[in-house]
């Protein structure tokens, strides 16, 4: 086969800033060795998410110049609500400034006390606004997806038996939503097959319950499908996409992932009653009908994006680009997630820093290492984010998983740029025995990772 190229050519730059070791030192103490606390300057490669930071296409730019921002009917509207139309087979497209306003907009009219949503494994603003509503969310994925190591194909799928055994105990009427996740970020950035989702989709409607899918990267999960499923090899991405919706009743989506927006999202139902209580609530929060808390050109962009992000070889080069940074962690003996996700390589902290206990935090160290070697953020997922504490006693248990996850913006970053990355984590990877673990200093009562205070703990 031959070498697998990026499917653009780059017509403007934006500099990276670098900075000497000394410097990232500094850096780092100023930031109190909390990424989220140093500022975007100074940091050479940014894998701290692949949220809102793509890379626009001329396409896209383009389109942003015949936006039209008229406050009601814009045409920009109608044109994107056709190009959500035309993938999803949805009736009501609700056009919302991201991915947590459209779950806001959907949990405070399906959710509240003494409801259960489950979902493969539920993003963090979506089970916050399930919690927030006062219902209950829980998470349902295979039991393949907690090994680490397991290469089943579609780790991201839904556990039917868990499914069915959770409506029994729950019952239908108090379950008022089925949600999958595509593809499954909480769980590794891991697939769902389309087998799972007729599945899913049909326990969904033998209990009469609504089926939606969390679609912030339905494209990298069409093409998985496409790559792993038998039946699917030729089919066309936009196809299989196509038949993924098919399936449900509504879908929530953050566009700043498979749509390349730096802002933006929808959500999409064909309940008419839902659809116009929901219409109410945009009005009241969001912002008119027809534009939702955007501008007339972030939607232009959305919808060129939309197109754009079905094209083949854009979806080879992208999952290419993850399978290359895994593949090169492979090869170096250093654990990662398996199989590579979609969008993001995770790395296993746990056994990176085997000397490093969960409560002294390994993750957060690989983090700071990453950028004290060589100008890399990228984001702990472990006992600093999910780490339980008890407000009490004070006392924490730790997360199931210590991982460090590596996210690539859309056709941001070159080839030489990911060489570069495995070749710092490599040199980290080297001097991994005389690293040592973080006390937290500083801690807010929710979500502390965004601004906790670490010190580093003397060897
Ligand atoms: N659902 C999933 C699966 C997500 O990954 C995200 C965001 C959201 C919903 C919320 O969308 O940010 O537009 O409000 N994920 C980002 C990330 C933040 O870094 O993985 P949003």
């Amino acid at each position: 086969m031959r070498e697998i190229i990026e499917p653009f050519r780059i017509k403007s730059v934006e500099p990276i800033r670098f900075t000497t070791v000394e410097e990232r030192r500094r850096i780092l103490e100023e930031a109190h060795f909390n990424p989220f606390l140093i500022h975007a300057d100074d940091i050479l490669i940014d894998l701290l998410t692949d949220s809102g930071t793509s890379a626009m296409s001329a396409q896209q730019w383009g389109a942003m110049m015949v936006g039209d921002e008229s406050y009601a009917g814009s045409k920009s509207y109608f044109r994107f609500e056709q190009t959500v139309q035309d993938i999803t087979g949805l009736r009501h497209i609700i056009p919302v400034h991201q991915g947590r306003a459209a779950e806001r907009l959907l949990f405070s009219l399906i959710g509240g006390p003494d409801k259960h949503i489950p979902n493969n494994n539920h993003f963090d603003t979506t089970r916050a606004n399930i919690e927030y509503s006062g219902a209950t969310a829980d998470d349902l994925v295979i039991d393949e997806a907690t090994n680490l190591d397991s290469t089943h194909p579609f780790k991201g799928n839904l556990d039917d038996k868990k499914l069915k055994a959770y409506i029994e105990e729950h019952s239908p009427n108090r379950i008022p939503a089925i949600m999958l996740t595509v593809t499954n970020n909480a769980g590794g950035g891991q697939p769902v097959s389309m087998a799972n989702i007729r599945q899913v989709s049909q326990i969904a409607r033998e209990f009469g319950i609504p089926f939606f899918l969390d679609a912030c990267r339905f494209a990298e999960n069409a093409y998985f499908i496409k790559l792993r499923e038998p039946g699917y090899e030729h089919r066309t991405p936009r196809e299989i996409a196509q038949e993924m919706f098919s399936y449900c009743d509504g879908a929530t989506m953050s566009a700043k992932k498979d749509a390349f927006g730096n802002i933006g999202g929808f959500l999409a139902l064909n309940d008419d009653s839902l659809a116009e209580r929901a219409r109410n609530l945009l009005i009241l929060t969001e912002g008119f009908l027809t534009y939702g808390g955007l501008a007339g050109r972030d939607l232009e962009a959305l919808a060129v994006g939309l197109e754009e992000v079905l094209d083949e070889h854009y979806l080879e080069y992208r999952l290419a680009c993850t399978r290359y940074l895994g593949d090169k962690m492979n090869e170096a003996g250093i654990a990662i997630v398996q199989p590579p996700g979609g969008h993001a390589v995770y790395l296993d902290a746990k056994r990176f820093y085997p000397h490093i206990p969960p409560h002294q935090y390994p993750g957060q160290r690989l983090v700071v290492e990453l950028f004290a070697v060589g100008g890399i953020r990228s984001v702990e997922i472990g006992s600093v984010m999910f780490g339980k504490r008890d407000p009490e006693t004070g006392l924490e248990s730790p997360a199931k998983n210590e991982l460090v996850r590596l996210a690539l913006p859309r056709r941001v970053y070159t080839q030489s740029h990911v060489n570069y990355v495995a070749e710092v984590i490599r040199e980290a990877h080297a001097h991994r025995d005389a690293a040592t673990g973080f006390r937290i200093t500083k801690q807010p009562q929710f979500l502390r990772h965004f601004t906790a205070h670490f010190e580093p703990l003397p060897n």
